[in-house]
């Protein structure tokens, strides 16, 4: 089975014997993954957002410093975005209560028939209610400068922030942040080096993050140039786990060079939203770039492509683009040069300022689209 159709579980459980039951369940077939086991509640909160299941099984009678009622209210306070079924006794009875963040009990005795279903209709459940199992980054990248990165990652953003997703966008162009000059921020605007480096409540971010009008959050990059390598590649996934806790959705918005931290920040992305445009240089980096992802190890899913501009071919046609790209691009954004160059000049997102416009609709289109692509599985990203 492919692996993005299996259901990866996390187990809190820490009976031996139960755990080591649901295990030999699980053992002989491939629809459900077990992706480990803990025997401490305190830790789970933290391994699910490592892991990001789609499903987390947890015992409700869990000893230790976290027992599991309170580990369901840590994961439903800290946004963890996982479906949990409560594992349960007779004589300990639980009530299904999706509000409180306990999606379905499951009560022992029970089959793997028994587990196999609960597992399965909770995650689809879960999915078909519009969570994603999990919160989701989406690189906007390019191996060419010019092409319209920072232009699509805003909009983008925008759009899924207006599609109802909780979203923030980081400018990840650390050494010339563009969202800065763009949005008109005044210099002394907090930047990603000014993120508590260790654990972040919501109102922490309230002091770091831009909020722009246009409904999305932003975390801006540093103000200066030479501040640029205070972010460290450690630095990276920290920073993403911690955003990844309150928001739906990260857009990135990244530079061209495949440096230490764009490789970090693309590693740890759900998807790359790779923008083409028709000339001949862009293509030919595109290409030496999807080598190296293949080297690197990205599953080809990973990264989706989007032709930029996409009326504007300049000789190189649609077919021409797919032969050398090795496929057809998944999403394409036309040319505007008149709302699109404005509204930059105001700092304004055009899939508000012209929602009806077909600049603003391509990118909405693609906002959906996004959102309804399958997660790879953290194991899978590379
Ligand atoms: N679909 C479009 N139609 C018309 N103009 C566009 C479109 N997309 C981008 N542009 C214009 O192209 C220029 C470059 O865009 P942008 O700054 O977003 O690119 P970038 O890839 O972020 O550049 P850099 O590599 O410098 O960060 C801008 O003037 C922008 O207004
Ligand atoms: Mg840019």
């Amino acid at each position: 089975m492919a692996s993005s159709d299996q259901i990866r579980l996390l187990l809190v459980e820490d009976v031996p014997q139960v755990a080591q039951y649901i295990r030999s369940l699980l053992n002989s077939q491939a629809h459900i993954k077990l992706l480990d086991v803990l025997n401490d509640g305190s830790k789970a909160a933290a391994a699910a957002q490592q892991l990001r299941p789609d499903v987390m099984l947890v015992d409700a009678l869990l000893q230790g410093r976290i027992k599991g009622p309170a580990l369901v209210e840590q994961l439903q306070r800290e946004r963890v975005g996982v479906p949990v079924i409560m594992l349960t006794v007779p004589q300990n009875p639980v009530q299904a209560d999706p509000e409180r963040g306990i999606e379905a009990v499951l009560s022992m005795p029970f089959s793997g028939y028994d587990l196999m279903n609960k597992v399965t209709a909770v995650h689809q459940a879960y999915k078909a209610a519009g969570g994603v199992g999990g919160s989701r980054v989406v690189s906007v990248f390019a191996p060419k400068g010019g092409v319209g990165k920072t232009t699509i990652a805003f909009n983008l953003a925008v759009a899924m922030g207006q599609q109802g997703h909780r979203t923030v966008l980081i400018d990840a162009s650390l050494q010339f942040g563009d969202m800065r000059s763009l949005l008109k921020v005044p210099v002394d605007a907090p930047s990603i080096l000014d993120l508590p480096t260790d654990r972040i409540q919501e109102s922490d971010l309230q002091d770091v993050l831009w909020r722009d009008p246009s409904g999305i959050d932003i975390l801006l990059a540093p103000p200066r140039v030479e501040m640029a390598e205070m972010v460290t590649v450690r630095d990276v996934d920290k920073v993403l786990s911690l955003l990844r806790r309150v928001y739906e959705v990260i857009v990135l918005d990244l530079p061209a060079p495949l440096s230490d931290i764009n490789l970090a920040f693309l590693d740890a992305s759900d998807t790359i939203l790779e923008i083409v445009t028709y000339d001949s240089t862009t293509i030919h980096n595109t290409i030496a770039v999807a080598d190296a992802f293949r080297s690197i190890g990205y599953p080809a899913a990973k990264v989706r492509y989007l032709v930029n501009r996409a009326d504007s071919a300049g000789g190189i046609s649609p077919d021409d683009l797919a032969r050398a790209l090795g496929r057809v691009p998944e999403h394409s954004v036309m040319s505007d040069g008149m709302l699109v160059v404005q509204s930059n000049n105001e700092g304004l997102p055009f899939v508000l300022a012209n929602p009806q416009a077909g600049v603003s609709q391509d990118v909405m289109r693609m906002a959906s689209e996004l959102m309804n692509v399958g997660l790879v599985p953290a194991g899978a990203r590379r």
